[in-house]
């Protein structure tokens, strides 16, 4: 009895720990690594904070987009878009737009572009370059075969590191924390790229191995999401054309 009670008590302790805000509910100062890597990226132009779409109506239109126009983002609407998965809104506290288990971000954005990819840095909100060439069309492979990945002009890569998560809760719920934080950023993506009058859709069918040797993610990373963003080709594609879609 004895036994089968100790796990339920330690993931109530962990949910709570989760709920309470755990250690950045009083942290000011980001860590060290951050605040270094934050001073080497590259500055991206301050997000828009009041769009002229309101909340409801992006919800009534979201729809997943799997054709785009040849039509470049601009690196403002990168910025946007990135802000949206994990931009910081609380800089007193190192809060972010997306929840996280106990606020200890167990996520790492990135975008991949014709020119690279790039680490987004939430601190100081700007881009550290990660690789030096255009990986879009290895992504798609690694994306069995999904032709968004290779004709969209920009990709998010959400990725985790639930060790991030570890000592404060333990392996399997940080493995689970990590999954649903992702998801967050995720919608968070997905609501802003309609609010903005561009198209996406999030991609989970992927083999994560081959993805995270494209992307170069370091040990401990693991690919979670991928969201390839730009200019509809079509009005609201809405449903993925017959053998275009692996999804589950
Ligand atoms: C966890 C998850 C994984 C998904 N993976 C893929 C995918 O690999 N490829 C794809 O084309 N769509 C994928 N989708 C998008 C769904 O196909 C899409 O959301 C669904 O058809 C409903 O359409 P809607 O997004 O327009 O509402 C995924 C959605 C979710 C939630």
């Amino acid at each position: 009895m004895a036994q089968r009670f100790m796990p339920t008590m330690l993931l109530g302790t962990a949910l709570l720990l989760a709920c309470s805000g755990g250690r950045d509910a009083t942290t000011t100062a980001p860590p060290a690594s951050s605040r270094r890597a934050a001073a080497a990226a590259q500055a991206l132009p301050p997000p828009t904070l009041d769009g002229t779409v309101s909340l409801e109506r992006v919800l009534a239109t979201r729809r997943s987009v799997r054709r785009y126009q040849d039509r470049p983002l601009s690196l403002a609407q990168k910025g946007q878009l990135l802000w949206a998965a994990q931009g910081i809104t609380d800089a007193e506290r190192g809060l972010r737009t997306a929840p996280s288990a106990g606020a200890l971000y167990g996520l790492i954005v990135y975008l991949a572009d014709d020119s690279g990819v790039y680490r987004y840095e939430p601190h100081g909100h700007g881009l550290l370059p990660h690789v030096g060439t255009d990986i879009r069309s290895p992504l798609a492979e690694a994306g069995l075969g999904q032709k968004p990945l290779q004709h969209s002009p920009v990709i998010i890569v959400i990725a985790g590191e639930p060790e991030r998560l570890v000592e404060r809760y333990g392996s399997q719920a940080a493995q689970h924390y990590t999954i649903l934080e992702s998801a967050h950023a995720a919608q968070n993506v997905l609501l802003q790229v309609t609010a903005m009058g561009l198209g996406s859709v999030p991609i989970a069918a992927f083999d994560a191995d081959a993805v995270g040797r494209v992307v170069k993610l370091p040990k401990g990373e693991k690919p979670l999401y991928l969201i390839p963003v730009g200019y509809p080709r079509e009005q609201q594609a809405g449903r993925a054309p017959a053998g275009e879609s692996t999804s589950p």
